[in-house]
């Protein structure tokens, strides 16, 4: 029997975990004939198996698209330009421009605003009985941090964090007669404004140094705006959200967090694993090879699944349980290679400001209602979790 691995629907149980510890048990490689992906394409599922894939001598490219739809036949017009579907000099030029407003040095920057951003997610928490955390909570940090990174000024940054929401699955009930699509083409409108704004006046933002940097086109810019938006909304929501879940499903672990701080840095690193929001990344062979025994021709796409590799119980004992102070946890959630997640340490940084502050107030989370996922092979994320929260 084959089986379309493209398709969404199967990422919308929990029966998705079972499915992968069988491939992985069996050190599968699946093929999937062309259905919804436009052509066919090999998956890999194994923590070996998607390390070799994506390791820095490994035969493959991301410049034809790095996720399912895009491929050698129908690559992704951003190639070669989009830092995240780049490779080689491009790659580490726009690495070198981009990678200082995303590291942790901007950390003492950022801190505050994280601090109060999450101050009012906890007040809003407060003043509710119960809330979907997918809509209410896990989009505003993101969109924070991506505002500040970006050079927003702060007169407009509540409109775009907004939109940001609304593009990215929140539904701001302000935008009702708008869709995400629109909201998203808004924002790369607002984006171009900015650009040309920067043009006649410079800051120390990440916008500002693309330009000043010379080799961009303004396109390119805003191409790299939008590399930096969706990597910094599209994942780290979800990881948010599924930090509730995680609290809803192992009662206890934020008692444990508050006892014991120390474990904050490694539970950050298990929610990211526990959650692993990038749910793939795709690549293209650039010669005839070999992973785990399989060939792989030359322009054949392989599908490497984070989400699975970081199920796979060679390297995590009990790998469905979310276990805050896991030891080792090399998880994939941040991808591995040259195209490792730029983002990490912000993520990082946002998570262990709601993680620090929530087992401070709160005993434990509720589920108030099904956990609904989202209908998506690309982001294993949410798109309700109703919880109430039991605070101290
Ligand atoms: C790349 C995951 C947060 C910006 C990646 C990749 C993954 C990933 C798996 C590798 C893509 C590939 O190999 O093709 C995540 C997860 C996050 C997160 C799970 C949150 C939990 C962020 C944030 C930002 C960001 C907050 C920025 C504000 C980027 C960028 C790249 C990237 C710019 C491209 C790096 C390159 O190609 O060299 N991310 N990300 N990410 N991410 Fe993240």
């Amino acid at each position: 029997m084959t089986i379309d691995l493209a398709n969404p629907d199967l990422y919308t149980t929990d029966a998705r975990f079972d499915m992968w510890q069988e491939y992985i048990r069996s050190d599968a490689k699946v093929w999937s004939e062309p259905g919804i992906s436009p052509s066919g394409f090999w998956s890999v599922f194994s923590h070996s198996d998607v390390s070799a894939v994506l390791s820095p001598k490994a035969p493959f490219t991301s410049e034809y698209g790095m996720m399912l739809g895009f491929d050698a036949e129908h690559p992704d017009n951003s190639g070669g330009r989009m830092l995240v579907v780049s490779d080689g000099s491009w790659h580490s030029v726009l690495k070198r421009l981009i990678g200082p407003f995303l590291s942790r040095l901007r950390a003492p920057e950022l801190q505050s605003v994280l601090q109060q951003e999450v101050k009012e997610i906890i007040e809003r928490l407060r003043s509710e009985d119960s809330t979907d955390i997918a809509l209410g909570v896990g989009p505003r940090l993101p969109a924070a941090v991506v505002c500040e990174v970006l050079g927003v000024p702060l007169s407009e940054r509540e409109q775009l964090i907004e939109l940001t929401n609304h593009a990215f699955g929140g539904e701001e009930s302000s935008f009702d007669k708008m869709t995400p699509a629109v909201a998203h083409a808004e924002i790369l409108f607002y984006f171009h404004e900015l650009i040309e704004r920067r043009q006649k006046e410079p800051g120390p933002d990440l916008v500002s140094a693309l330009l000043a940097d010379g080799r961009l086109s303004t396109e390119d810019v805003l191409i790299n705006c939008d590399n930096v938006l969706i990597g910094g909304n599209e994942t780290t929501r979800h990881s948010i959200t599924g930090a509730f879940h995680a609290f809803q499903a192992f009662p206890g672990t934020l008692d444990a967090l508050r006892c014991d701080p120390a474990l904050t840095d490694r539970s950050v690193e298990e929610v990211v694993r526990w959650t692993s929001p990038a749910a793939h990344v795709l690549r293209v062979a650039t010669e005839d090879c070999e992973i785990g025994g399989q060939e792989i021709r030359e322009g054949q796409a392989v599908v490497a699944w984070l989400s699975a590799a970081n199920r796979d119980e060679r390297l995590f004992p009990e790998p469905h349980h979310f276990v805050p102070g896991r030891t080792p946890n090399r998880h994939l959630g941040f991808g591995t290679g040259p195209h490792h997640c730029l983002g990490a340490a912000l993520a990082r940084l946002e998570l262990r400001e709601l993680l620090s502050q929530l087992a401070t107030e709160a005993r434990g989370v509720e589920p108030r209602g099904t956990v609904r996922w989202m209908r998506s092979n690309l982001v294993q994320g949410y798109s309700s979790l109703q919880v109430s929260i039991d605070w101290r």
